[in-house]
C-alpha cells in the first residue's frame, strides 16, 4: 500500500448494480492509497455514479453537478469524475462537459475498471477526459471491492439485459447479458465467508437467464445448488427474477436448498394484459398469477416483492384498476412503485397516448395507498411470532436500536447488544407497521 494520497467521495444513484460498481471504484482507489470521506468539501476526488432509469435520477445529477462549481473554484486540484448509466446515452458525455466544463473525467459502465488510469491521465494532461465504451469487454474479474457491510454482501453473477422492455433504458446502457463463470462466483463467495460474511445476494438484471451464454451451459438453478454447498455461508438471496424465466427448477431449488431464503423479487410492472403486451414483458396477467400460485404452493411462507409502473402509455382507468386488483390478489410483502418516465431511445417514448402528469400522479397516490395497506396486513401476521434474524447493524431509526432481517427479508428493529451484529438471534415480534417490525430479543 502506498502512502495516503488523499480523500475520495462517491455519490451513487440507482440500483444495486451501480452500488456495486461504486464499491469497486472505492476498492480501486483504496488500493492506490486514497481513503473514503463522507464530506464532499474535504475530498480530493469526487465521483458521481449516475442512473438514467427515470428522469428524476438524471435531474438530481445535474443539480448536484452544478453545486460542485464552487468547490472546484476554491480547489482547482479537485478531480471531478462522472460515470454510470447516464453517461452511456448518446451525446450525454459531451453535453455534460459543455454544461459543466470543470468536470475532469467521464467514463461509462463498461470501462469503470480503467478509472485509476484515467485519474493519472487527468492529473498529467490537465484536460477533460471522456472515455465511453459502447461494447463490454467480457467480464472483468479480480477488481478490489470496498464493501459497505461486514455481514451481507452483493455478488453480481451476470451483467446486462437482453429483454428490451419497451419503457426501459437498461439494455442500451448496460449491454447484452454476460454471465460470470461459476468458479469465479464461488471463489468470491468463499473468500467473503472467510471474512465472516453470512448472507449473499446474487445480482443480475435477470438472474434466471444466468449461464445461457456459458460453455459448458450451466442453469441458474444449478448455480444455486452449487452455491448452497458453500460451507459457512448461511443465507442466499437473488434478484431480479423476470417472471417469464422463473422456471420450475428454480422454484424447486428454493424449496429444497436450506440456504436459499424464502423471498422472491418478481416484478410484475402492470396487472393489465394489454399493457404488459405493450411493455414487451412476454407474460400476461393469468400467466403471472399462475406462477405466483405455484410459488406459494411450493414455498410455504414465501415473501414476494415486485416493481410496478403506473401511467405507461395507453393505460386506461380499467388497466390501472387491474393493477390494483392484481396487487390485492398477490398480497406482496413489499413493492417498488414508479411513475412511468419517458426515456429517449426506448420504444415507449415514441408511443402515442402518453398519460398526462396529473393523471399519473393521482394513480400513483392510489397505488401507494393500496400497497401500504397490504404491507401493513402482511406485517401484522408477524405479530406475536418468534423469528430468526441476522443482525446487520445499527438501526436507521433515531434511537439506538439494532436492525436485522428475517429470511423473508422483513426488517426488524430491536434493542440489543452490539456484540450481536453479524449473528443470528431469535426475536419476538411485538409490533408492526407498513415497512418494518419491532422485535424483542428472547
Ligand atoms: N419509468 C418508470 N419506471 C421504470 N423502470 C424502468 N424503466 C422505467 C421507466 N422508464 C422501473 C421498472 C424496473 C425498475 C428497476 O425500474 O419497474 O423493474
Ligand atoms: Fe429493463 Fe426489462 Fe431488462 Fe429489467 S428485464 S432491466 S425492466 S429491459
Amino acid at each position: 500500500m502506498e502512502k495516503e494520497k488523499g480523500l475520495f467521495y462517491i455519490e451513487t444513484w440507482g440500483c444495486q448494480m451501480n452500488e456495486e460498481d461504486s464499491e469497486k471504484l472505492s476498492g480501486m482507489l483504496r488500493n492506490i492509497g486514497y481513503s473514503n470521506t463522507e464530506d464532499k468539501e474535504k475530498a480530493n476526488i469526487i465521483i458521481f455514479n449516475t442512473c438514467c432509469v427515470r428522469e428524476n435520477a438524471e435531474l438530481k445529477v445535474y443539480g448536484n453537478l452544478g453545486a460542485l462549481k464552487k468547490l472546484k473554484k476554491e480547489n482547482p486540484d479537485l478531480i471531478i469524475a462522472v460515470c454510470g448509466c447516464m453517461m452511456q446515452q448518446e451525446g450525454m458525455a459531451e453535453g455534460i462537459i459543455k454544461k459543466f466544463p470543470f468536470v475532469d473525467i467521464i467514463f461509462g459502465t463498461h470501462n469503470s475498471h480503467k478509472f485509476p488510469e484515467y485519474l493519472n491521465r487527468a492529473k498529467q494532461e490537465g484536460k477533460s477526459i471522456i472515455e465511453i465504451w459502447n461494447e463490454e469487454e467480457g467480464v472483468v474479474e479480480g477488481l478490489p471491492i470496498d464493501r459497505k457491510s461486514d455481514v451481507k454482501a452483493f455478488v453480481t453473477i451476470m451483467y446486462g439485459c437482453n429483454n428490451f422492455c419497451t419503457y426501459c433504458i437498461v439494455p442500451y446502457v448496460r449491454g447484452r447479458e454476460r454471465s460470470r463463470k461459476p468458479e469465479d462466483i464461488e471463489e468470491e463467495i468463499q473468500s467473503l465467508v472467510k471474512k465472516g460474511y453470512k448472507e449473499i445476494t446474487l445480482l443480475g438484471q435477470n438472474v434466471n437467464s444466468y449461464g445461457k451464454d456459458l460453455v459448458p451451459l450451466l442453469s441458474f438453478s444449478q448455480l444455486l445448488r452449487r452455491l448452497n454447498e458453500i460451507e459457512g455461508l448461511e443465507r442466499i438471496r437473488f434478484m431480479t427474477s423476470h417472471p417469464k424465466d422463473l422456471t420450475d427448477d428454480v422454484i424447486d431449488a428454493i424449496s429444497e436448498c436450506d440456504k436459499l431464503c424464502e423471498h422472491i423479487h418478481l416484478p410484475v410492472q402492470s396487472g393489465s394484459a394489454k399493457i404488459l403486451k405493450k411493455m414487451n414483458r412476454s407474460y400476461d396477467r393469468e400467466q403471472y398469477l399462475e406462477l405466483v400460485k405455484k410459488i406459494k404452493e411450493r414455498i410455504p411462507g414465501v415473501a414476494l416483492s415486485t416493481d410496478i409502473i403506473v401511467g405507461f402509455p395507453g393505460e386506461t382507468e380499467e388497466d390501472f384498476e387491474e393493477t390494483l386488483s392484481l396487487i390485492k390478489e398477490v398480497e406482496y410483502d413489499t413493492a417498488f412503485t414508479f411513475i412511468y418516465s419517458k426515456r429517449k431511445g426506448t420504444p415507449a417514448d415514441e408511443m402515442e397516448e402518453q398519460i398526462a402528469d396529473d393523471v399519473k400522479h393521482k394513480r400513483f397516490n392510489r397505488l401507494i395507498d393500496t400497497v401500504n395497506k397490504i404491507f401493513e396486513k402482511k406485517n401484522k401476521e408477524y405479530e406475536g411470532r418468534v423469528v430468526e434474524i441476522l443482525v446487520e447493524g445499527e438501526s436507521k431509526t433515531s434511537d439506538d436500536r439494532l436492525m436485522g432481517r428475517t429470511r423473508t427479508g422483513k426488517l426488524v428493529n430491536f434493542y440489543g447488544d452490539k456484540s450481536n451484529i453479524g449473528k443470528f438471534i431469535e426475536v419476538k415480534i411485538v409490533k408492526s407497521n407498513s415497512f418494518s417490525l419491532t422485535g424483542e430479543e428472547i
